[in-house]
């Protein structure tokens, strides 16, 4: 794609990687894109870097607005290798910029790149840098979501690069928001959001809370959110402020979904019943047999509604692998405010149920106790029950929604 731009002589010169399907273990169903943007000033000024394998494509699209040795300052945000990993490149077509990051970002890089050769300034929160018309506001974010990250705020333009904070995993030929939902949908561009946050962003709610409270606290107006990924908020970049304010607070949809796997379709046959019960409550149901489903897309639907049914078969006493793995990711994500409930089929010593209710109850979800279990294949009766469950959880799921 080529640069676009964001408010005069502002530019993105990033890349969209329209294959990528996993991304470091985390599938991207839609792609990315990798974004950074170059500020044309007195002091050209570049924000951020992209991945390396798309280093040739952000220096031709340097290349279209100004020769690379004229840049005067990079700006590096945040160290990720998606973000970081082609500065070597820039570095060696503009050796006498003066690189810009944190003391912990400069601690990472190094273990990246020989920086010797390089002027590197350490910014600390709160600083500025003037790069002619413009200044930089430098706003350390640590542990949003790696130590090392900043943002940085351009007071004249109001523009915020938020690296990877209000970002989405899409690629797409649309930059901004009101171009994406004309050629997508608003739905969309939720739907990724969630995803993001869910995925990367989860653990660290309290943090997002307090650094958007710093932000509104000192002032700044911020007419544009340019992330590191994905559309760039210029619509309405107050959409997004709330959206993360909202998901830090543990909003959810007064919903139900259902997570399964399954050996020999028990399983599976238990989900048809609790669908039916979830939905005669009034309630909207998703059904996600996860090993046909990314597990980023389950830990997402699992964080959109307020309550999860999570069914596994018992494989040597314990939970199906598929289900283990969603429930390791889940340890580490740390979800809040959800209620779970467990069902499966068993042959004969079970486990998987409980083993599903302690990985809930270690992570201090709510749980909706006992769980549903059939013997082999559910009967007739059993689907009578399964039905039942479904109905009681719903019911169960609108009262524990209301207490938020
Ligand atoms: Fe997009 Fe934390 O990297």
């Amino acid at each position: 794609m080529k640069p676009t731009e964001l408010k005069n002589d502002i530019y993105w010169v990033g890349a969209v990687d329209w294959a990528v399907r996993d991304f470091h273990g985390y599938e991207t169903p839609r792609g990315t894109s990798y974004n950074n943007y170059l500020i044309l000033d007195n002091d050209p000024t570049l924000i951020d870097t992209v991945k390396h394998d798309f280093a040739d494509t952000t220096i031709k699209n340097i290349k279209t607005l100004i020769e690379p040795s004229k840049i005067k300052h990079v700006v590096i945000n945040h160290i990720e290798n998606d973000h970081a990993t082609s500065i070597d490149r820039i570095m060696a077509l503009a050796p006498k910029a003066t690189v810009y990051m944190t003391e912990r970002a400069r601690k990472a890089l190094d273990r990246f790149f020989d920086m010797s050769g390089w002027k590197v300034k350490i910014v600390k929160n709160g600083e500025s840098l003037n790069i002619g018309k413009r200044t930089l506001l430098f706003l350390e974010t640590p542990m949003l979501h790696w130590p090392d990250s900043m943002v940085t705020y351009v007071k004249e333009d109001k523009v915020l690069f938020s690296q990877d904070a209000f970002g989405q995993h899409i690629a797409s030929s649309a930059r901004f928001d009101d171009e994406f939902v004309t050629c997508a949908s608003m739905w969309e561009l939720e739907d990724a959001v969630w995803d993001y946050y869910a995925n990367i962003l989860m653990p660290f709610g309290q943090l997002i809370k307090a650094k958007i409270g710093e932000i509104v606290k000192a002032g700044l107006e911020i007419e544009m959110i340019a992330p590191d990924h994905g559309i760039i908020w210029r619509k309405d970049p107050g959409k997004i402020i709330q959206m993360y304010l909202d998901m830090a607070a543990g909003k959810a949809t007064q919903s139900v979904t259902i997570i399964y796997d399954t050996m020999w379709q028990s399983t599976e046959a238990m989900t048809q019943p609790l669908a039916r019960g979830v939905n005669d409550e009034g309630l909207d149901c998703k059904v996600i047999k996860l090993r046909a489903t990314p597990q980023s897309v389950a830990a997402k639907e699992f964080w959109k509604s307020r309550g999860t049914l999570i069914g596994s078969p018992t494989l040597n006493n314990l939970t199906f692998p598929t289900i283990a793995q969603f429930l390791a990711n889940l340890r580490g994500l740390r979800p809040k405010n959800r209620l779970v409930g467990a069902f499966g089929s068993f042959g004969w010593g079970g486990g998987a149920v409980k083993e599903i209710y302690d990985e809930a109850k270690k992570l201090g979800l709510a749980v909706f106790e006992p769980g549903l279990q059939v013997l082999y294949r559910p009967s007739l009766e059993d689907e009578a029950r399964c039905y039942e469950f479904g109905r009681a959880f719903a019911t169960k799921v609108k009262e524990y929604h209301a207490t938020f």
